[in-house]
Order: C-alpha cells, then structure tokens, then sequence
C-alpha cells in the first residue's frame, strides 16, 4: 500500500485581516468599484446610502429570511454569469447577516469559488456573521443547512452604519455579543452589564471596544477551529434552542431574540440537568432582561419545534449537542443529550 498526502494546510492560507472604523465605508467602496468589484448589496443599505453605491456591478437583495434560499442563490449567480464575472473576480457584499451567508454561498460556488470581501452593515453580521466564514442558506424549512466554509478576503467594519438600523435590529446584534462574554470572557460579560446605557445609546466608543473585543473572540477560535469539529461549536450557545423558536415562529421571532431566549432557556436546562449552576442562570436573566429581551418563549407547533431541534446540524443519531455555559466565562460543549430529555424540559415549563 502507498500512500500520498494532500498538504492543504501550508498551500492555502485564508487568513484575512478585520478593519474596524467608522465613517469609511463611501471611500472603500469606490476604491473597489475602481477595483472592477462585484457588488451584492442589501436593498434597504441602497435606499438609505444611495451616493455610496454608484457601481454598474451591482445586484441589489432584498434581505429576508425567507429569502436566503436556492433561488436567491441562483438569482446572484446569474447576475454574475450574466456581467462576465470571471474566476479571478471579487464580490464585495454590503448588508447584515443574511445578504452575507447568501452572498457568501454564491462566492464560494461561482466558478468554485471568487474571493470575496465582506461589509457588515448589522451588530449582528459586524460581530459575528462576517467573520468566520460560515455561509449558507435555509433549506425546505430548516436554518441554514445548505452552504459551505470560505472565508472572506477583508472584513471592513464601518460602524457608522449602524447609526441607521432600528432598535430591533440593534438588539438583535447585542444578544449575540452577550453570548461572547457567556461562553468566553467573565470580564466582557462584566463589561456589558456594567456599561449598558453605553451600549444601547450606541456610544461609538463603546461599540469601538465591544465590536473588536468580539472579533477578537470570535477570530481566536475559529483559528483553532476553522470547520467546527471542536471549541467553535461553543459559539452555538443558546443556538440549538433558538433554531427551533426561528423554525417554530416562521422567523417572526428573529435570530438574536430567539438566542436571547435559546441561552436562557438552555441554561435553565443546564441547572435541571446538574451541568450549570443557578447563580449562572440568575446572571443570565438578569443582563437579558436589563437589556430588555424576553426570555420566555411558548412553543406554537411542538412537532415543528422538535424536528427542527432534530435537523440541527449539531444533532447526530446519538442525540443533541449543546453548548453550555456552566458558569460566566467558562462555555462547555455536552453531546449525546437525548432528545427526550429536552422534550420532557419544555414539557414541565
Ligand atoms: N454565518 C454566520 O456565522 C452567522 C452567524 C450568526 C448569524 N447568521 C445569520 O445572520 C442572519 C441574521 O443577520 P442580521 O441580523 O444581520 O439580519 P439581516 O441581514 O436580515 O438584517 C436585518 C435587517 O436590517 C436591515 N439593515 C441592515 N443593515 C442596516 C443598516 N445599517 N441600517 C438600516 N437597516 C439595515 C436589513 O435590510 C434587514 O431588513 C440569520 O440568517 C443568521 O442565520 C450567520
């Protein structure tokens, strides 16, 4: 028997640089319009930064969750096909989280791949989405379970952008930067609970610190991590549970409240189950509902809640896997958790 390896490590080296900034976003875009960029860009990101966007490349993607489907997929694929894009061209995508998973997809698919740049204009896609390279789409019902890993070429984080995004939205990002300081920074967590008028008036000083400190975070494991066969799954904290919410709501309850809710109702489960302590919940439930979350959520269709828990890419024919976080700082990935178990949880509430 001979053998022959493919060193794919030391050929490809994805690393990429985040920048984080403000008021920037106009001069970088029309240094890659200059560049003969793609661009794929949220719709309502044109409407409100029209002057910014003065490209010919452009496909503009109207960012819904119902929208981050194949057709979607093959809408901006055309586009490209369509303006001659070529295997050496790049895709700069400008939106939040489901412009960048959607666009993301297609980069890494058109013609096996272009490069890519990513614009968050979300707290959610500046602190999380954007970088890690995780892209991908919905899939006949269930959360992104169709897409690949490609790692953009540069993050650029304007954080004026998020001057124009609605309390919602803006919340919606602050759920997933709690995580951060649950699952990996006791200090962080702190931080956030300490400087909450900051962070809601959107302090750019503040956000300045925040935003980093969570790409720094988020940057660190998934560079031990890259394709999620170990700590990166941490980062699902609270995600397991929030799947089956979206799934159950038809994504009325949206990402970042429902992992609002996934965090503290998995780690309600946690203190049932011995793996957390109680102090970690109250700590739970007091930042989220300072923050102004609601923690509860009442299952509309149960078969519909738990399939989507069993279509979890985290789900195995062993069981769930959920990440936990058994205290402040200190996250904690529990595999093989039947099924069962969660249901009898929801069941007793
Ligand atoms: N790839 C990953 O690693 C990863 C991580 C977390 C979440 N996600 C995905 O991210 C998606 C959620 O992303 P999101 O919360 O950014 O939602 P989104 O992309 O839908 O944006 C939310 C809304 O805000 C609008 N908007 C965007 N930027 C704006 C701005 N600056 N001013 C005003 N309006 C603005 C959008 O048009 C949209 O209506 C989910 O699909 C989730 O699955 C992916």
């Amino acid at each position: 028997m001979q053998k022959v390896k493919v060193d794919l490590k030391k050929e490809v080296d994805s690393s990429y640089e985040i920048t984080i900034g403000s008021e920037y976003a106009k001069e970088i875009l029309q240094k890659l319009r200059d560049e003969g960029c793609f661009f794929m860009v949220d719709e309502n990101i044109f409407e409100l930064y029209g002057d910014f966007f003065t490209h010919d490349n452009m496909f503009r993607f109207r960012a819904d969750e119902h929208n981050k489907t194949h057709e979607s997929v093959v809408a901006v694929l055309g586009f490209l096909f369509r303006c001659n894009a070529r295997r050496d061209s790049k895709m700069v995508i400008t939106g939040g989280g489901i412009t960048g998973d959607v666009g993301g997809f297609v980069a890494a698919t058109y013609m096996r791949g272009i490069s890519f740049i990513q614009i968050p204009t979300t707290l959610l896609s500046m602190v999380d989405s954007s970088v890690g390279g995780k892209t991908g789409i919905n899939f006949r019902g269930s959360k992104n379970n169709v897409g690949s890993f490609a790692q953009p070429e540069h993050v650029y984080i304007d954080m004026s952008f998020l001057k124009t995004l609605t309390d919602e939205e803006y919340l919606n990002g602050v759920a997933e930067v709690i995580k951060y300081g649950a699952i990996f920074d006791a200090d962080f967590f702190t931080y956030l609970e300490e400087n909450k008028d900051k962070v809601l008036a959107r302090d750019l000083e503040t956000l300045a610190y925040v935003v980093k400190r969570c790409c720094e975070m988020k940057a660190l494991v998934v560079q031990k991590d890259e394709k999620e066969k170990g700590d990166r799954a941490l980062l699902n904290f609270g995600h397991t549970f929030a799947h089956a919410i979206e799934t159950d709501s038809d994504h009325v309850v949206k990402h970042g409240f429902a992992v609002a809710a996934g965090m503290y109702l998995e780690t309600d489960f946690a203190v049932k189950k011995g793996d957390a302590t109680p102090e970690t919940l109250q700590h739970m439930k007091r930042i989220l509902t300072d923050y102004g979350f609601d923690i509860s959520y009442e299952i509309i269709d149960k078969e519909k809640f738990f399939n989507a828990m069993l279509s979890d890419k985290k789900a195995d024919k062993k069981g769930l896997t959920l990440a936990l976080t058994p205290s402040i700082g200190s996250g904690k990935i529990l595999k093989n958790i039947p099924l069962q178990s969660v249901v009898d949880y929801f069941n007793n509430l």
